[in-house]
């Protein structure tokens, strides 16, 4: 990579080519306080507050947009540079209601800290005394127009990262708004909830209604984790304060995302109102009673040793960690002979003889077959991904049915059985990529593989933790006829288990592994509380064959433990000496999943 070399501050720099005079500052260590800008998004020079000297120009220069050139010399607290600053903000906080005390973004706001990095302790101008509106219409999120200092973060982020352009602007100068849509309430427009406007927001404009006021950034932890409510395996921040989790971020560093993450990780498990199984349950005179786990264990183990293994049923919510996952094949597969083994969610057929291809391929793509797969309501994200690719240029072909959310983004879109036509079409293109599913056909898998080397294939699996289930042989079909005891691993999953109980022969004994109260667990005859996303540390394997460290944020529930301790303790108890150490089980499990 061709190297620039210049001077900040007198130190001597160098960058890589193309490079801002941020960029290059930040590469150097050097801070430049900014405003409109954002690492992950476009510049747009908007807000003047990272204006620097550059020796030659005229006029002080904006750094988050200003290229570097070989012998530039840049100031970046020269005292003409400063005085502009803090001119910048002095108009700033003269427009609407920055008054801190009584915002929630107080001591977090990006606007505050910058009033006091440059001494800003009267307002010089006369203030705007205009009140703007309030829109609270969305779920989970306010805008506050008062707080808006109209910096575009959260358009570009809308447009840029998540390419839902949702949001825009309108009116003029002071009177210009952040609107949704054909300016309507913002609860009624085309948001998907995805919050990442929310995350870029500098100031107190853009505000989380349920972590409102409960703690700012000093007195919170930030514990970086890996999402599993499906099977991207986005990158996330869960937030804690005091043993609560307040809300969820997205990790701006995580391979996968790069930040963005959506509805499903970052809203909707905060607001879970499902109760939780908070202590082992065992059945007792037909009623379901508390019990040590010492108890309940002992009962689990003595009707699992005691039944014949071909009468040994095991079903597994693929929600769960790679440890818990290689334990259960550990425990019912190798050391108890079971093989009526099942998984709740199904996995995608292998399309590609080859290895598959990578998310991040979508967005090099000029031609997107989405096949048999429903991202938006599915994979969120990845969805994401594929309207990135659009804007860029890339046609989407969506060969499924009409309710399939993507199908309106599409320039054509086809049935299943006229998957010729999408193939055709990917022949001619330069960097096709194949997206594919659950809901893929047989014959569409054998018409697809005729697309060889040509096309990238990007399997979407189902589950969270489909890839893990597979490979240690979890899904070779289940008959719950045959089953006289079933272990059932349903963690967070929401299932009720009808179809498979009325099947299951009378007397059947039934042990359920959950986080919450389901109209499962009331059939169970032993009830083993499992800690849920936020409660247990582990290892998820995304739907590219990626594993990826999941991290324990809060203490869990009651007497809750994390899935794969639950199996351990178990197969101990069965006089099976398995480790009941994390790091060793993840090394057997990772070791598997090669
Ligand atoms: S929540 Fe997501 S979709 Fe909605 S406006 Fe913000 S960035 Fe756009
Ligand atoms: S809502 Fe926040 S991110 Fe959007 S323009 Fe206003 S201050 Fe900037
Ligand atoms: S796309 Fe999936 S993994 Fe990513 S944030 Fe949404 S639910 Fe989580
Ligand atoms: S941060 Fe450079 S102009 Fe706003």
């Amino acid at each position: 990579m061709a190297m620039v070399n210049l001077k900040i501050n007198d130190q001597k720099v160098s960058a890589p080519a193309g490079s801002t005079i941020l960029e290059a500052a930040r590469l150097a260590g050097v801070d430049i306080p900014t405003l409109c800008d954002h690492p992950a998004l476009t510049p747009i020079g908007a807000c003047r507050m990272c204006l620097v000297e550059v020796k030659g120009q005229r006029a002080l220069q904006p750094a988050c947009t200003f290229p570097i050139a070989e012998g530039m010399e840049v100031q970046t607290e020269s005292s003409k540079v400063k005085e502009a600053r803090k001119f910048v903000l002095e108009l700033l906080f003269s427009e609407r209601n920055h008054y801190c005390m009584y915002c929630e973004m107080t001591g977090d706001c990006e606007l505050q800290s910058l009033g006091y990095r440059y001494g800003i302790d009267h307002w010089v101008y006369p203030t705007y005394t205009k009140r703007f509106p309030v829109d609270a219409t969305r779920q989970y999120f306010i805008m506050d127009h008062n707080r808006c200092i109209v910096c575009r973060r959260c358009i570009r982020a809308c447009g840029e990262l998540v390419a839902n352009h949702t949001l825009g602007m309108r009116q003029r100068g002071a009177d210009s708004m952040i609107h949704a849509d054909m300016n309507v309430p913002f609860g009624e427009s085309s948001c998907v909830s995805c919050g990442t406007c929310l995350q870029v927001c500098p100031t107190g404009a853009l505000v989380d209604k349920r972590s409102a006021f409960m703690g700012r950034d000093v007195e919170t932890e930030h514990i970086k984790s890996v999402c599993s409510q499906c099977s991207i395996g986005c990158g996330m921040e869960i937030v804690t304060r005091a043993g609560n989790v307040l809300r969820v971020e997205g990790d701006w560093d995580a391979p996968v995302n790069a930040g963005v993450i959506c509805q499903v990780a970052r809203f909707d498990p905060l607001y879970d109102e499902r109760q939780r199984v908070a202590k082992p349950l065992l059945r007792k005179n037909g009623k379901l009673a508390e019990v040590g786990w010492d108890k309940a264990l002992q009962s689990v183990a003595e009707h699992m040793a005691g039944t014949d293994s071909r009468k040994l049923g095991v079903l597994t919510t693929s929600n769960a960690t790679n440890e818990a996952l290689y334990l259960l094949a550990k425990l019912f597969g190798k050391e108890l002979q079971a093989t009526n083994i099942g998984m709740l969610n199904g996995v995608a057929p292998k399309v590609s003889g080859n290895s598959e291809a990578s998310l991040a391929d979508i967005a090099q793509s000029d031609v997107i077959l989405v096949v048999g797969a429903d991202p938006v309501n599915d994979q969120p994200v990845a969805s994401f991904f594929v309207k990135r690719a659009i804007d860029k240029g890339a046609r989407l072909i969506v060969v499924d049915g009409e309710d399939n959310e993507l199908a309106p983004f599409a320039s054509l879109n086809l049935k299943m059985a006229d998957i010729n036509k999408a193939i055709e079409i990917a022949q001619r293109a330069d960097y096709p990529v194949v997206v594919y599913g659950i809901g893929v056909t047989k014959k569409a898998v054998k018409a697809l593989r005729e697309l060889g080397q040509k096309a990238k294939f990007v399997p979407l699996e189902p589950g969270v933790n489909t890839h893990a289930v597979a490979a240690f042989g979890l899904d070779n079909g289940f008959d719950p006829a045959a089953a006289q005891a079933l272990y059932v691993l349903v963690g967070e999953q929401d299932w009720d288990g009808k179809g498979v109980l009325e099947k299951m022969g009378k007397g059947a004994f039934l042990v359920v592994q959950a986080s919450y109260e389901s109209p499962l667990i009331e059939h169970a005859d032993v009830v083993l509380p499992m800690a849920i996303w936020s409660e247990r540390a582990g290892s998820l394997t995304n739907t590219e064959g990626r594993v990826q460290k999941a991290n324990k944020a809060v203490e869990p529930e009651g007497e809750a433990k994390p899935d794969w301790e639950i199996l351990s303790l178990l197969a101990n108890k069965m006089g099976k000496k398995f480790s009941t150490s994390l790091d060793e089980i993840s090394a057997l499990a990772a070791e598997r999943l090669k």
